[in-house]
């Protein structure tokens, strides 16, 4: 058993901002967040076709802003002109997709952490990698504890450890791989991010045991927290963190 450090991260994350009570990956989102007394928010980022960093989480654009066609096709200019939040509620109407430069001055307004997930449109993941990281690097409000960059896509942590070797990474995967350590290690990463449903109490056991954070996306039932917990989870991602931050 290798003794770990306590976890510098909170142990309720809000997930996509807080994406039960207001639209995901917004402004908004994370004004929710902070308001219902998250200290972290997790959010999306991918690239715009002209290259920007936004806060998104779905390769088309439909689901979110009704529009026709790929996020990764479509440049900054129109995607700004598109609602992302008019789907969640009527008094969302008119909430734009953020740039990630916009995120980051709110989180500095509203003190809060960031896990930064990147999520890469299929073949531009070693650049959104590098262009997630190298903004962090460059622009991550001093006065903000340090972000918490994670990803499924391996070819984009490596990117980001390459443009900014001092962020931290975690890898995000479904159910706990089989080769769980030789992926953390040789990717130099701190923590794993796994699917609550998909984990087991061994499972858990085994991560926290060899000295890694281990943490569950998404938990909405304060039980089934509290069950993640005990096994040794350091941190849950949470649509309502509200529900959790009550127990
Ligand atoms: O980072 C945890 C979680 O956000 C991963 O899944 O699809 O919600 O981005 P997804
Ligand atoms: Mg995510």
């Amino acid at each position: 058993m290798t003794d770990r450090p306590r976890d510098r991260l909170p142990r309720v994350i809000g997930h996509r901002g807080a994406a039960g009570h207001a639209p995901e990956n917004t402004l908004a989102g994370i004004r929710k967040a902070a308001e219902l007394g998250a200290q972290w928010v997790e959010f999306d980022t991918m690239l715009s076709r002209d290259g920007h960093v936004i806060l998104f989480h779905d390769d088309a654009l439909k689901r979110i802003t009704g529009a026709r066609g790929l996020t990764a096709d479509t440049d900054l200019a129109d995607l700004q002109r598109l609602d992302a939040g008019a789907w969640f509620g009527r008094e969302f109407k008119g909430e734009p997709i953020p740039t990630l430069d916009q995120a980051l001055a709110l989180l500095a307004e509203l003190g809060l952490g960031a896990n930064v997930e990147i999520k890469p449109t299929p073949g531009r993941e070693a650049e959104t990698g590098r262009a997630v990281a190298q903004a962090l690097a460059e622009r991550w409000p001093a006065d903000l504890p340090p972000p918490l960059i994670s990803s499924f896509k391996t070819e984009a942590l490596v990117a980001a450890r390459e443009a900014a070797t001092g962020i931290e990474r975690a890898l995000l995967v479904f159910k706990v791989p089989k080769d769980w350590r030789a992926q953390l290690e040789g990717l130099a990463c701190t923590a794993l991010h796994c699917r609550a449903e998909d984990l087991t109490s061994t499972a858990a056991a085994d991560v926290t045991g060899a000295g890694f954070f281990l943490r569950c996306y998404t938990v909405n039932e304060p039980l089934r927290a509290k069950a993640l917990f005990a096994w040794g989870v350091d941190g849950v991602v949470s649509d309502y963190p509200d529900r959790l931050l009550s127990m």
